[in-house]
This record gives C-alpha cells, sequence and structure tokens, in this order.
C-alpha cells in the first residue's frame, strides 16, 4: 500500500503550482508557544482578552507587555526545517506561496520569498493617528507603551487583532493564490479562525487537492484529501526527500 508521504509527494512533485498554509503550529519546533500554550504570567488572561482593539485602549501597557514577552520569544527564534526547507521548495515549481497567520517573520528569515502575511508582523507598529506603519526592533521595548516619533501618539503593534478585518489587499492575493493552486499544504493550523480558514478551501473547490499537517485533527481533517499527523519539520523532510529525488 502506498504511504501518505509517497501519495503526498507525488501529487506535489506533478504539481506547478503549491500554496502552502501555515499556523502557529509550524513554529512550535522553533520554541514559540502556540496560542493555547501561553504560560507564565499570561495564564491569568486568554490571549484573546490581550488581542483586541479594546483592551489596548483600556490598558495599553497590558496590551504591550504581552507584546514585548512574544517579541523577546520570538527574537530567540531561529526557522526549524519546516519553514528552512519549504524556502527550499519555492525554486522547484513554478510558484509556491506560502500564506501565513503567523506574525513572527521565520518564513523570511528561513529565506521564502513569496509570503503573504495575514495577520501582520510583529516587529512592525503603526501610528494610528497619522497611519503610518515602520519597523521597530527595539527589544525589550522601553518606554512601555511606546510612543510614536513624529506624533508622540501611542504606538500598536501592526498585526491584525480579534474582532479586526484583514487587509484586504492581502486577503484577495490569497484567495486568487489559492483558488489557483493545485495542492494546499495546510501546516500547523486549527484552522478555526476565520477568513484565513476558507483559503484551503478554495483550492479544493477549483478541483486541487488539500494535505494537512498537523500533530492532531481539526476542522479540516474530514475535508482534506491527505492528512499526516505529525511535527511540521518531521513531515515536511520526509517529503522534501521524496521530490527532490
Ligand atoms: N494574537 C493572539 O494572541 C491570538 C490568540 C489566539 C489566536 N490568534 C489568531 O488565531 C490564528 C490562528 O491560530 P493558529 O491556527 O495559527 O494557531 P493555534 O494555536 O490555534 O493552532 C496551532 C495548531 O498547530 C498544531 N501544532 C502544534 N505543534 C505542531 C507541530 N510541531 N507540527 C504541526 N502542527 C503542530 C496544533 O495541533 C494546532 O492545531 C493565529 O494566527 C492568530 O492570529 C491570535
Ligand atoms: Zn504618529
Amino acid at each position: 500500500m502506498i504511504s501518505k508521504i509517497d501519495e503526498a509527494a507525488n501529487i506535489i512533485k506533478n504539481a506547478k503550482r503549491i500554496v502552502v498554509f501555515s499556523g502557529a503550529g509550524i513554529s512550535a519546533e522553533s520554541g514559540i508557544p502556540t496560542f493555547r500554550g501561553v504560560g507564565g504570567i499570561w495564564k491569568k488572561y486568554r490571549a484573546e482578552e490581550l488581542a483586541s482593539y479594546n483592551a489596548f485602549k483600556k490598558n495599553p501597557e497590558l496590551v504591550w507587555r504581552f507584546y514585548d514577552y512574544r517579541r523577546q520569544i520570538i527574537a530567540k527564534a531561529e526557522p526549524n526545517n519546516a519553514h528552512i526547507l519549504l524556502s527550499k521548495m519555492e525554486n522547484m515549481f513554478d510558484s509556491l506561496h506560502v500564506i501565513t497567520q503567523n506574525i513572527d517573520g521565520l518564513h523570511k528569515k528561513a529565506g521564502s520569498k513569496n509570503i503573504l502575511e495575514l495577520h501582520g508582523n510583529i516587529w512592525r507598529v503603526r501610528c494610528e493617528k497619522e497611519e503610518k506603519v515602520f519597523d521597530f526592533m527595539q527589544n525589550p521595548v522601553d518606554p512601555l507603551p511606546p510612543k510614536c516619533p513624529f506624533c508622540g501618539d501611542i504606538l500598536r503593534p501592526d498585526v491584525v487583532w480579534f474582532g479586526e478585518s484583514l487587509n484586504s489587499d492581502i486577503l484577495n492575493k490569497s484567495f486568487k493564490i489559492a483558488e489557483k493552486a493545485e495542492i494546499a499544504i495546510v501546516i500547523g493550523t486549527s484552522s478555526i479562525v476565520y477568513p484565513a480558514a476558507h483559503i484551503p478551501l478554495l483550492t479544493k473547490k477549483k478541483g486541487g487537492k488539500i494535505l494537512e499537517i498537523n500533530i492532531e485533527k481539526t476542522p479540516l481533517t474530514d475535508i482534506s484529501d491527505i492528512f499526516i499527523k505529525g511535527k511540521a519539520s518531521m513531515i515536511i523532510q520526509k517529503i522534501f526527500y521524496k521530490i527532490a529525488d
């Protein structure tokens, strides 16, 4: 019987257009906790209660402490084999795009070029008053909350919070890419946050396949053509060896 790895590798090998859709699980092996595992003092708060505009307006310092804490973890993190091998795969196909829900920038650090960040990037900030977005690498952030160097208003992380809309340009590009892909490789996402979770469904709707890689089943698993249970880096490595043959 053909293994799931062989089955996945065969589809990928014969595809010209691939979309990768990643979530927090792809960065777990780089030491960045997924959202269910935020520990320490943050056990008192649910991530959802800190990652919202209301929380920011009520207590910008608290929200910034949460982001500063995450920035410090992310600053130490290196891409793992899943990020690295996906970046190598970019040159092996007519098109391979990574659409990520992650704000950690690890796909870029691994060398991927075609990246769409649906939820922003933790290393950018935004001045809402002036509608300016800029890189902000200070680590740790001091003073908290940081102020805009131009107008003095409190800056916010340039990420998409609960209840906020995704950038419509990025979302529309993502939808187009997903519709054209022959396979959507979905890695390490709980597939419950919409509209992002809709992306692989578009690939399937247009006749493409869904390959899901996760350490546990998700709401997408029943819809997926192939589900491979396991850690992202190990599964991607096994598939990579088959397609690089
Ligand atoms: N900003 C916040 O604080 C916050 C909080 C909760 C959710 N969210 C949003 O929800 C979005 C979606 O969440 P998500 O799906 O990215 O993360 P998630 O934490 O909901 O899910 C992570 C998934 O990765 C899997 N996983 C864990 N380790 C893995 C490994 N080594 N290999 C493969 N899979 C592994 C888990 O089984 C799980 O299904 C996030 O991008 C984020 O924007 C944000
Ligand atoms: Zn400003």
